[in-house]
């Protein structure tokens, strides 16, 4: 274990530790403080995958350098920072999660934290931080603890963003497929591909021009952040390492048959170990083919694929900007219903 700072004043027994991968006993509290401290306050959250958790420590996401610091209290491991450095775009942030068990709560742990990943960040460069959290229930009354927290560092919520669950035990069968039959003929020209984990070499670089555009098109509010620089190389790596993850990708995309170009995509993601629980991440329709219900189309024909072949599959899970009205629609239109809001956090460290 690398020491790297002790703490004096208010936590004298506070020391600060950079994960080691080799030390199993770190990994595992890391998995331990991770999981519980997510689950404390969303206790709707599916657990989180042990299997992934012990490739990622080795393996992060292609374009991140990513660092995690452990807190120990009198020797114990009571709560941690997850501080993701991006090297391919945003060279100026770096993205923060403190995560505290919650009987460690309110004594200067997560601060500790915090500020720890602020001069590791800032020593590199990094002189904004980011963070992502919880703030209200579903009828507005505040939940979690980081908006308080967040508020005492200093940091700003620069987008709301609303959690939209889609239970598939009520979801209305006959609806979905209505909605997809009159759809199609809005799409004459159009054709659907999907994928797992090895999406087609051919297609790579229009996933790549998609993905790239993702961030300009998809509302940002005040945010101050670059879209990701993603190509195909970059794109194949994540999926491979992905699949390293065990992770379950269901991906529909859709082509525009008289060129032959990739122009909308929608991914559904299930992890190793959770069999009830999916995300439903990106899906993005390229600004000249909008208006075809692509993005229905492709959500759709996705969710389809994935409930054929995963049975127990009950929560469907997506984040979207609170002013992304045209995703909203559609989502709603589909059963998704709000929960809960959260804060994009942002705060300049310089
Ligand atoms: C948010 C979290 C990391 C805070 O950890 P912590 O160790 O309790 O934080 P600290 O004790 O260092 O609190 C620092 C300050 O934040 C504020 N704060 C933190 N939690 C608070 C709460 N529940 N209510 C009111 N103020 C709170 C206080 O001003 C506190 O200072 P004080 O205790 O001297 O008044 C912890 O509650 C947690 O893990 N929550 C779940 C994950 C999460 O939301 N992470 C934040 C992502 S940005």
């Amino acid at each position: 274990m690398r020491l790297c700072a002790t703490l004096a004043g208010m936590s004298q027994d506070l020391s600060i530790v950079e994960l080691d991968a080799d030390d199993p006993a770190a990994v595992d509290a890391a998995f331990t403080i991770g999981n519980e401290a997510i689950l404390a306050d969303l206790p709707d959250f599916p657990p989180s995958c042990r299997a992934e958790h012990e490739v990622r420590v080795r393996l992060p996401m292609p374009g991140t350098d990513r660092h995690t610091f452990l807190a120990y209290r009198d020797g114990l491991a009571v709560g941690l920072v997850q501080a993701d450095l991006p090297i391919f775009d945003n060279l100026n942030k770096s993205f923060l999660d403190v995560l505290v068990l919650k009987e460690h709560r309110r004594r200067g742990v997560g601060r500790a934290l915090f500020r720890h990943a602020v001069g590791f960040g800032l020593a590199r460069g990094r002189t904004s931080v980011m963070g992502f959290s919880v703030i209200t229930d579903a009828g507005g009354a505040p939940t979690g603890s980081s908006a308080p927290f967040a508020a005492a560092l200093g940091l700003d919520n620069k987008l709301l963003d609303v959690r939209r669950r889609l239970d598939l035990s009520t979801a209305d069968d006959a609806e979905l497929a209505r909605m997809l039959a009159t759809s199609r003929p809005k799409a004459a020209g159009y054709s659907t591909v999907q994928w797992g984990n090895t999406p087609p070499e051919e297609l790579l670089e229009d996933m790549a021009l998609l993905d790239s555009s993702f961030l300009d098109e998809a509302p940002k509010g005040d945010l101050d952040l670059e879209a990701e620089k993603v190509d195909a190389d970059r794109l194949r790596r994540v999926y491979e390492t992905r699949a390293r993850y065990g992770a379950r990708p269901y991906e529909t995309g859709v082509i525009h048959d008289a060129t032959g170009r990739l122009v909308a995509l929608s991914a559904l993601r299930m992890s190793k170990t959770v069999d009830w629980h999916a995300w439903q991440q990106i899906t993005l329709v390229h600004p000249a083919h909008r208006g075809h219900r692509l993005g229905l189309i492709s959500k759709l024909v996705n969710l389809q694929t994935m409930r054929a072949q995963e049975p127990a599959v009950r929560i469907v899970d997506t984040f979207n900007a609170e002013v992304n009205s045209h995703m909203i629609a559609i989502n709603e239109a589909m059963g998704f219903r709000a929960l809960d809001r959260w804060a994009n956090w942002q705060a300049s460290v310089a």
